[in-house]
């Protein structure tokens, strides 16, 4: 097969949501149905439920024994697609805005009884930075949801995007008899409880006059009618190009766990949702078809069996064909890489691979050599854009509690924030460690890891900052001047880029508007740029 040929048969996409709408089910219902698994709850079982750090420990004790996980492939239709798995949790939220960086599509799952909630939206900021195209479940139609009408203005509102419904449902809740396929004029019923994948009934009918929909839906048919006309009345005819250009999201209705509208949901999918294209770099566009390998590393998972202490580095294929053990370039480092074990994730197996395509997700046993951000060459000095680095929105400085293991405490940390798993900002010329998280959990996990894989304990002081912005300014006078003023408020990042850090939401308002000539930057771009 030729690289061209390659290309188009790969679909690479991550499922979104809030927690709690359906992504793992979904998830599960879609590599159900194409084949990617063969036993439900292979995926469930790597949710993190709860809070408690001891769950999370133990899910992470086994994704460090298989990370399979980490992505799912599967043919399908003739495609190889690739499921990227995002945690559900909202404490590791910076996890998924990475590995949206590497998917060429998502599908966005809302709750019908609960609309568009905190975290889609966050997640959908990240999608229309890149002009990713969307693709909507809205899910749980067997419970008593909101109106659909009302569902769809709230996505566009909140989410800043056009959408445009594929299928329609027929009532809600108890009272649910299926959905309307727009395009199709099909009519798909629902029957409760189904468990097996071919459990509804596909009815075909001839257009809304026919009598065969008043037979299906007795009174609701006219109601259908109506909403039907309204909807064609209201949404423009849906263009494949403005979904490619991220401009339009198509909205299915279903039911994941009743496995209801799933199987259209992935004809769809498989139909519309595009191949590996075109990415930018700080040096130019680098085409998929392009002779030379490139791709960048997007997630780096431990390795929590304490007999390998190396670490697992997902890399993103972008452009060439990748081979294994061949000499590859590592930009940042500017040294030559060899990598003589890749492997990659088909239908719950993990296998080592001789080559890999535009799209695919490679796993590279890593001994300390990668960072998330890192681009991989042939030989071209370039760097991948668009990993956004949020900034944390909490802050404790770090204390090594024994002196004398000072040089697994720097190791463990480094390391950690190599992972993602943190930032890390410094003072005092690197003498106070500053860890800055989205969330409680990750303090937990740290320390936790430290323990465990570093044998180091440490304690953190809390901070009375809630918020840091990366700052810049053409002026460097000016720049100088508010960090010589603001010397207690500034830390340094990875990169040694200064960091302001607020009190809080208003002090940080009142400091923009005293300073005009600095910006403040709430995410930075980990490739860089710099002060
Ligand atoms: P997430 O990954 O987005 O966090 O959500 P997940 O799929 O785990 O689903 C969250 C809960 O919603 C689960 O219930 C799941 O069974 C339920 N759910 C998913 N799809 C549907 C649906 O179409 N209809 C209904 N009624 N419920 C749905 P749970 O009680 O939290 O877990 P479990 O005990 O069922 O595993």
């Amino acid at each position: 097969m030729s690289i061209e040929q390659e290309i188009a048969r790969r679909r690479t996409f991550a499922v979104i949501s809030h927690p709690d709408a359906g992504k793992t089910t979904l998830t599960e219902k879609l590599l159900l149905f194409g084949g990617g698994i063969h036993t439900a709850g292979a995926v469930k079982s790597n949710k993190i439920t709860k809070t408690a750090t001891s769950d999370f420990m133990e899910i992470e004790k086994q994704r460090g024994i298989s990370v399979a996980t980490a992505v799912m492939s599967f043919e399908y239709a003739g495609l190889l697609i690739s499921i990227l798995d995002t945690p559900g949790h909202k404490d590791f939220a910076e996890d998924t805005y990475r590995t949206l960086s590497a998917v060429d599509s998502v599908i966005l799952v809302i709750d019908s009884v609960k609309g568009v909630e905190e975290q889609t939206e966050k997640l959908m900021q990240v999608c229309r930075m890149r002009n990713t195209p969307v693709m909507v479940f809205v899910n749980k139609l067997d419970r008593e949801g909101r109106p659909p009408m009302e569902l769809l203005d709230e996505l566009e509102q909140k989410l800043d995007i056009a959408v445009r419904p594929l299928t329609w449902p027929i009532a809600s809740g108890r009272r649910f008899k299926g959905v309307y396929n727009l395009h199709e004029q099909s009519l798909l019923l629902f029957r409760p409880g189904g468990s097996r994948l071919e459990h509804h009934q596909q009815t075909s009918i001839n257009g809304l006059n026919d009598p065969a929909l008043d037979e299906a839906l007795e009174s609701d048919a006219d109601r259908l009618r109506e909403e039907v006309e309204l909807i064609e009345g209201v949404y423009r005819p849906f263009e494949l190009e403005e979904y490619i250009g991220g401009a339009v999201a198509p909205v299915f209705f279903g039911s994941a766990l009743n496995n209801f509208g799933v199987r259209e949901l992935l004809e769809t999918f498989v139909q519309i949702a595009p191949a590996p294209g075109p990415r930018e770099t700080d040096t130019r566009e680098v085409r998929p078809e392009e002779n030379a390998f490139s791709g960048f590393v997007f997630k780096i998972h431990a390795n929590l069996d304490p007999r390998h202490r190396d670490r697992i580095a997902f890399l993103r294929v972008c452009s060439g064909r990748f081979e294994r053990s061949k000499q590859l370039y590592h930009v940042r480092h500017d040294r030559k890489l060899r990598f003589s074990n890749p492997y990659s994730f088909m239908a719950e197996k993990k296998r080592i691979i001789e080559n890999a395509y535009p799209g695919d997700v490679v796993g590279l046993y890593d001994r300390g050599d990668l960072s998330i951000g890192d681009t991989l060459t042939e030989s071209e000095a370039f760097r991948y854009r668009g990993i956004p680095r949020f900034s944390p929105n909490m802050f404790r400085e770090v204390i090594n509690a024994d002196p004398m293991r000072s040089k697994q405490f720097h190791k463990g940390v480094t390391q950690l924030t190599e992972e993602g798993l943190l930032q890390l900002f410094t003072q005092h010329k690197g003498s106070r460690l500053i860890l800055g998280t989205v969330g409680e959990l990750q303090f937990e996990v740290i320390q936790y890891r430290l323990r465990e894989e570093y044998g180091v304990e440490c304690r953190f002081e809390p901070l009375p900052y809630d918020k840091g912005c990366w700052i810049f300014s053409e002026n460097r006078t000016a720049l100088e001047r508010f960090i010589r003023l603001r010397a207690q408020q500034i830390a340094y990042d990875r990169e040694q880029r200064p960091v302001f850090l607020a009190r809080s939401e208003w002090l940080l308002r009142a400091t923009i508007d005293e300073n005009p000539e600095i910006s403040f930057e709430f995410s930075s771009d980990v490739t860089g740029r710099s002060a």
